[in-house]
């Protein structure tokens, strides 16, 4: 077996992983919830949503990736188990079915909203614990306030 990387005390490492396996968490779901509205919006701003969707989902993976593999950088594992995922996420689930593009518009401002949030909440944790996973953070929660910013600007 490879030894495991040895980047940061222990301690800290623990502190560091939950942090990010929490935002690792919320960005996957994000990524199933975004193609799960991809799919199933219906109504006048279909072919916007439909779209813009797409570019959270490929955002969204992106960024679960880059804390995967950060988290794999610390020497520990991560965890992006469906069941795993369905237990720990943070984010509302969409309604089966189709659902109109208002609705689409209010639960994916909800959801970048609280995944924008909960990430701000781990980076003002890692401040003390690791700069360099402090900073991969504060890049995704700017990606999320961007695309929120940007669903947020199609209400009315
Ligand atoms: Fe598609």
């Amino acid at each position: 077996m490879a030894a495991p990387a040895k980047v940061l005390a222990k301690d800290m490492t623990q502190q560091t992983a939950t942090e990010l396996q929490t935002v690792l968490v919320d960005l996957i779901d994000l990524s199933l919830q975004g193609k799960q509205a991809h799919w199933n919006v219906v109504g006048p701003q279909f072919r916007t949503l439909h779209l813009e969707l797409d570019e959270v989902v490929e955002d969204a993976r992106k960024w679960a990736d880059d804390v995967a593999e950060r988290l794999r950088a610390l020497g520990v594992a991560a965890d992006g188990r469906a069941n795993v995922i369905a237990k720990r996420t943070g984010l509302e689930s969409l309604p089966e079915g189709t659902i109109a593009d208002n609705e689409v518009l209010l639960r994916v401002t909800d959801q970048l909203s609280t995944a924008a949030a909960r990430g701000r909440t781990s980076i003002g944790r890692l401040d003390s614990t690791d700069k360099i996973s402090e900073d991969i953070l504060i890049e995704i929660v700017e990606g999320l306030e961007k695309h929120l910013w940007m669903f947020c600007s199609q209400r009315m």
